[in-house]
């Protein structure tokens, strides 16, 4: 959710803004900017994604070593060039991620005071109040403290002030930000990848602390204006994993990595055979205490939570539900003495699940986080941290992290039925081994399937929309594979629990209607069938994605097949998600969108 960029040193700093830019253009791209500075500041901004901004810049001479840069999903304001960042006042400009709540207030006593508003956004204000404090005596440390008292809401701010070219001051709250010093100069970005070229080191400044880059390097400051410390951390990351390797999209990319991705998760969360988290509350008698189980999370996220909650229930007999993140903390919900609260995020920054975090904590209920990315917002304020090792995930649509959470909250399941004595270690070690060894590999032969369904994809392409139906765990999965179609192919897409269509929605199927059927679940399969019948008897098409046994097993109506080559396990839900997001892919891919980049969406949402 807007990418901010910033480099300070002893080279131009246009190409590494631009190429910062590039690694970040997952967090929005419907506009553009960057800002240098010299003897006088220097803003050039443009509608669309980097390669318009790219265009408006050719033929320039841009030899400024300072400067700031900013891709933008729009919150307030259409997505125009004037309100694409950095927005630029006679003493600074800003980039901002986040949302300033108070701006409506700010701006109209700004205005009276005689400012200049350019565009609709909300960062307009903060960098105006910024410009009128900052004048009064020049500190920009000082001057960031008093403005950002004025302000409600979010932000991570870049700043460069005209009368102090080579120098960039940064700070957040509730938005990420990291700042490195490299062999080149001083880096500011929202996230890892925009540094990857450069340096593996970074600072993930504390809240409310001003940062200040120059080709020197970087300091911190609190607000009495004493510098500080802050800790450097690494990521294990390389350069090549945020790249596309030969493959046409990040997405598909990152569904083939998900065998390595499995199996490097749960070998990493096993010893002896058995789940182990080196965490006193995991691996201990705690997990027995626990009552009930609520995971909380966002879209893709949310929809592994509803996996999770299937297995602990199945396993460890503990109920077990699902809340979406933003409607958590306004729900007032009832939590008290043996929940335990699971947070789900890849990015670990989605501001509705920190603030359900934060809801959570407030109310006394011990917090554990499942986070892909490490140090982020939701791992550094969770009570305890599991991290995915899935490795960076560029592509909008999240695939490899669904996974592996499912992954790490099967562990968990494992875990917590062994603690509260509902499975023996022999029982568990086989699930294990199985998680191990044939999930990842089931993965794998499911990866062969891919020609079969790009065929079937490209049948789909002119589909107005169509039903995912499943029971059981699959009627969860089916969630995840309608909205990953829905989210970057365009076409709409509804999941309903089979049993649950003939009491209204079917009332939509009609002849030639594609409905995807799920059935790797053994005890509903009959029920499944029956749901089948019902909707191919009133004209729909049935694309049947089903396990190997029970295709042997049972005689069923469908009009497309495919096989998953694994077998009905409460573990099958791997293959079939990989199976459900390789057709997600193939339509959106064969429908010549931009699969990476959907429109009007951004892979960390930082605003609530
Ligand atoms: C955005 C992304 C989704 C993602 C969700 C939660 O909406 O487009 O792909 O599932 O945020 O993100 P998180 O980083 O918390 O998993």
């Amino acid at each position: 959710m807007c990418g901010i960029v910033g480099f300070t040193g002893k080279r131009a700093a246009l190409p590494l803004l631009l190429s910062g830019l590039s690694a970040l253009e997952y967090r929005g791209y419907d506009s553009a900017g960057v800002a240098l500075a010299a003897e006088r500041l220097v803003t050039v901004k443009s509608a669309g994604r980097l390669s318009c901004l790219q265009q408006k810049l050719k033929g320039g001479v841009w030899g400024q070593t300072c400067g700031i840069g900013h891709t933008r999903w729009a919150t307030h304001g259409a997505p125009v060039d004037h309100n694409a960042h950095p927005h630029a006042t006679p003493r600074l400009a800003m980039v901002h991620n986040g949302i300033i709540e108070n701006y409506a207030e700010l701006t109209a006593a700004l205005c009276e005071q005689g400012c200049v508003f350019r565009s609709e956004t909300d960062t307009e204000s903060a960098a105006w109040l910024l410009d009128g404090i900052y004048g009064e005596n020049h500190d920009p440390v000082q001057a960031i403290f008093k403005t950002i008292k004025q302000l409600r809401g979010s932000f991570a701010f870049g700043v460069i002030f005209a009368d102090r070219p080579g120098e960039i001051y940064a700070v957040r709250r509730d938005s990420p930000l990291i700042v490195a010093q490299a062999e080149e100069g001083s880096f500011l970005a929202s996230d890892v990848p925009a540094l990857l070229a450069h340096t593996k080191a970074y600072y993930r400044p504390d809240e409310g602390v001003v940062c200040r880059l120059s080709a020197q390097g970087v300091c911190f400051f609190d607000d009495e204006g004493k510098e500080v410390a802050q800790r450097l951390e690494t990521v294990d990351w390389s350069v090549e994993q945020a790249r596309k390797d030969g493959f046409e999209h990040f997405m598909i990319k990152e569904i083939y990595e998900e065998p390595q991705a499995l199996q490097r998760t749960v070998q990493h969360y096993l010893k002896k055979g058995l789940p182990r988290f080196q965490n006193p509350m995991l691996d201990g008698d705690a997990l027995a205490s626990f009552k009930r189980v609520i995971l909380v999370a966002c879209g893709t996220a949310m929809h592994a939570g509803l996996v999770g909650a299937y297995r602990i229930e199945k396993m460890a007999r503990v109920p077990a539900r699902v809340e979406i993140a933003s409607e958590f903390r306004y729900a007032d919900p009832v939590l008290g003495t043996g929940d335990l609260m699971i947070l789900l995020s890849q990015s670990g920054e989605t501001a509705d699940t920190l603030a359900a975090l934060r809801h959570a904590k407030a109310q006394g209920v011990p917090t554990l986080a499942i986070v892909n990315v490490v140090g982020s917002s939701v791992a550094r304020e969770a009570d305890h941290v599991l991290y995915t090792p899935a490795g960076p995930e560029i592509a909008v649509a999240s695939t490899k992290a669904y996974s592996v959470q499912c992954a790490v909250l099967e562990l968990i399941a494992i875990r917590m039925a062994m603690a509260k004595g509902r499975m023996d270690a022999h029982r568990a070690r086989g699930l294990c081994v199985q998680l191990a060894d044939h999930v990842p590999a089931e993965v794998l032969a499911t990866l062969e399937l891919s020609d079969r369904i790009r065929t079937l994809a490209v049948a789909l392409t002119d589909a107005q929309h169509l039903f995912y139906i499943g029971r059981d765990l699959d009627c969860a999965l089916c969630t995840e594979g309608s909205l990953k179609l829905k989210e970057i192919s365009y076409i709409h897409s509804e999941a309903y629990a089979a049993g649950e269509l003939k009491h209204g929605a079917i009332s939509l199927i009609e002849r030639d209607t594609p409905v995807v059927a799920l059935m790797t679940v053994p005890h509903v399969a009959e029920k499944m069938i029956s749901a089948i019948r019902e909707v191919r008897s009133r004209g729909a098409r049935v694309i049947l994605f089903i396990t190997r046994d029970l295709a042997e097993r049972y005689e069923i109506p469908f009009d497309d097949c495919v096989q998953l080559p694994v077998s009905s396990t409460g573990q099958t839900v791997f293959g079939a998600a990989t199976a459900l997001q390789l057709l997600a892919y193939h339509v959106a891919a064969a429908r010549g969108l931009d699969v990476d980049k959907p429109r009007n969406l951004a892979k960390s949402v930082t605003v609530e």
